[in-house]
């Protein structure tokens, strides 16, 4: 009521009938702008035949950044976001990763650890990295846990990673984020098309290797918001040593053999890796249980105190919402 009041009389500037008299248009906020769209054209997302974002722009013409409903290769209908701008647009939401509350550890809501305790009789924890549960909706994306349909449906080529501050609306997302990077070299050709495969190829599970030397593969990335620097100064400071910006790195093992999912924006070079990496498996030993959770060892001097092994606040209070981009068609 608020925005259309506003719009009615800006409106009747241009002589434009007031909305109570064009009950078939819709006034949206999307960032700071107010666009006026017709209700069938929120309608037509819903009857696009497309089975992820950069399909919906492609082949519908689509280039405004917002919800759309896709479709799964057996006939399943989701609805997420799609990010139509960066790096020539065409990306899907397909996951993100929220911590709750950082002194629960592997506890309700560590949805991407283990919600059922740190345990090393369970080594794999929720396993959500490789399987096909869903979990959360898109609007709630960064108050919570999001996995959709197409986080194993989707044969993608890149990834982008947006951190977002909890609790932002979904037209705020891309103002609001404090880190936005992509990669561009088509890497998940060689790991399956999704994380979905990444993750069978190297599990996410306790004691299946070594620190450094059993890691999964750290990728080179294109920052859209931040630099290699500013990505070291949102981590702890005494992993400053053994962390290099500019990668996205998957699967990297910490000193005891716990296995985390992924290391946003950083390469590890040691193995500490519970301070700087998200995600994991199901036991953590060091300090049991101080480390599992889906923020794991975030907070480990102080919450958000971004001294000794803590994170920043902003990094402790921010979703990672992770991103596919399908192959180009040719
Ligand atoms: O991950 C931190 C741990 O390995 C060392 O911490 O405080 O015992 O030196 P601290
Ligand atoms: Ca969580
Ligand atoms: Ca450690």
């Amino acid at each position: 009521a608020k925005y259309s009041n506003f719009c009615n009389q800006q409106l009747s500037h241009f002589g434009i009938l007031p909305f109570n008299k064009r009950p078939n248009l819709l006034l949206i906020r999307y960032n700071k702008d107010l666009i006026i769209v017709t209700v069938n054209e929120l309608r037509n997302r819903a009857q696009f035949n497309a089975r992820n974002c950069k399909e919906v722009k492609d082949k519908y013409g689509q280039t405004e950044n917002g919800l759309y409903y896709l479709n799964t290769a057996t006939g399943g209908v989701y609805q997420t976001f799609c990010d139509m701008t960066t790096a020539g647009g065409g990306w899907t939401l397909v996951a993100s990763v929220h911590e709750d509350n950082i002194y629960g550890k592997c506890m309700v809501g560590d949805r991407w650890t283990s919600q059922q305790g740190n345990n090393a009789n369970w080594p794999q924890g929720e396993g959500n990295w490789a399987n096909r549960k869903t979990f959360g909706t898109v609007e709630a994306a960064t108050d919570d846990d999001f996995k959709n349909p197409g986080y194993y449906d989707i044969e993608a080529e890149d990834m982008s990673v947006w951190h977002v501050p909890n609790n932002t609306p979904v037209n705020h997302w891309n103002l609001a984020a404090i880190m936005r990077y992509h990669t561009d070299r088509h890497f998940l050709h060689l790991y399956g098309g999704n994380l979905y495969q990444l993750f069978h190829s190297y599990p996410v599970e306790y004691n299946v290797g070594a620190h450094l030397s059993d890691n999964g593969p750290s990728i080179p990335i294109v920052y859209d918001l931040g630099d290699k620097e500013s990505t070291k100064n949102v981590y702890d400071p005494y992993s400053g040593g053994e962390i290099e910006g500019g990668f996205i790195s998957f699967r990297a093992i910490n000193h005891e053999r716990a296995a985390t999912a992924i290391c946003s924006g950083v390469k590890p070079k040691g193995g500490n890796v519970e301070h700087y990496c998200i995600g994991g498996c199901g036991f953590f030993p060091e300090a049991n249980p101080l480390q599992c959770g889906d923020f794991t060892g975030f907070a480990w001097n102080g919450y958000g105190t971004h001294i000794g092994f803590s994170a920043s606040k902003q990094m402790l209070e921010s979703a990672v919402l992770l991103f596919y981009r399908q192959c180009t068609m040719h």
